[in-house]
């Protein structure tokens, strides 16, 4: 056991990220009046490469223009493979104003990729004299992000958030899928007759909340795909909530809603968390470091459990 204390991080809802293309001015002001803590802006996969430029202008524009509330802002640039990224970066570092809070980064691959954008970002910071330093978000989603997942989190200290990107993850580990996340027709066990679906996204997601908690990031699922499953975008949102994500992206209105109401602790599980804390007020004014609380052992740990369910239900009160 270590005895650093494990860093908190940012202490901002993050429920919901909702994304845009930024070829589609249309949609700025329908995403700024929406119910969605984090807003993302797209200047990569959902924009045509012949749009491009003209796309980058378009967010500019929006930046400096559309009334974002209280709302984090972020812009997804373009990957380090493209010929596109850098003037991403020095047009919205140079042209962008205050109002911006963050760039997120796709196809991260490992640490040095964060560091050549944290390199570019830090001079256009000095040379323009920015005052707000620019988070960085990244996304998990090739084989080696993943393999690399630590080195990331640990890259730079304007990390804020990280998104497994299903859809790319899935190419590029050769998983034979064309869905967006979500429950796998072919990845069941058999017991008997019956089959039993399994989560074929458990690991990347553990793996990528494990290097988050160490280095004090957010957590996030990316994307569910068919936004007419309420259903299956729901089942997928409580199983990342259950492995300790705080939010997840919305590719559709509708499914802003959804998340919002997965990852915000429910009544009954904040009471509940109180109740447990109580008791162990209880317990300790009697000496003892363990109790029963409804028939079942809560001890020390249970406070520590209970406190994240608390907080984050005060945070996103507050
Ligand atoms: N943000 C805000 N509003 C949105 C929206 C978004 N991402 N996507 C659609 N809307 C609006 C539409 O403009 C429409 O508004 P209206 O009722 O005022 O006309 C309403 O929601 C219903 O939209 P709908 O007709 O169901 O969808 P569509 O066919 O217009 O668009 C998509 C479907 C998937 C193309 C569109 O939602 C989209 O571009 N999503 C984001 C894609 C993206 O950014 N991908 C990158 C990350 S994976
Ligand atoms: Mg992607």
């Amino acid at each position: 056991m270590s005895f650093r204390l494990q860093p908190t991080p940012p202490a901002r809802p993050n429920r919901c990220q909702l994304f845009g293309p930024g070829s589609n001015t249309k949609l700025f002001a329908k995403m700024a009046a929406s119910s969605a803590d984090v807003i993302n802006l797209d200047l990569e996969d959902s924009v045509a490469p012949n749009d491009k430029a003209v796309a980058r202008a378009n967010v500019i524009q929006a930046i400096n223009e559309v009334d974002w509330n209280t709302k984090t802002l972020s812009v997804r640039i373009n990957s380090l493979d493209t010929p596109f990224w850098y003037r991403d970066v020095v047009d919205l570092l140079e042209q962008a104003g205050e109002r911006l809070d963050q760039i997120m980064i796709p196809k991260v691959g490992n640490g040095a990729d964060i560091y050549a954008v944290d390199a570019l970002v830090t001079a256009i910071e000095a040379a323009k004299g920015r005052k707000k330093r620019i988070g960085f978000e990244v996304i998990i989603e090739s084989a080696a992000g993943l393999v690399n997942v630590n080195d990331i989190a640990a890259s730079s200290p304007r990390m804020q958030a990280m998104s497994l990107g299903a859809a790319d993850y899935a190419a590029s580990m050769g998983m034979q899928t064309t869905g967006i996340g979500g429950t796998q027709d072919n990845y069941y066990i058999l017991h008997g007759d019956t089959r039993h679906y399994s989560d074929p996204w458990h690991w990347a997601q553990t793996a990528i909340v494990a290097a988050c908690r160490t280095h004090g990031i957010l957590p996030v699922d990316g994307p569910f795909g068919d936004f007419s499953d309420d259903e299956g975008y729901r089942a997928q949102a409580r199983r990342s909530a259950t492995l300790g994500m705080v939010g997840k992206w919305a590719i559709h209105p509708k499914q802003i809603a959804l998340a919002n109401e997965v990852f915000t602790p429910s009544d009954e599980a904040v009471s509940e968390a109180r109740e447990i804390l109580a008791a162990m007020e209880q317990a300790k004014a009697r000496g003892e470091g363990a109790t029963v609380y409804k028939g079942r052992l809560v001890d020390i740990a249970s406070i520590k459990q209970a406190e994240v369910i608390v907080k984050q239900s005060e945070m996103i009160a507050g």
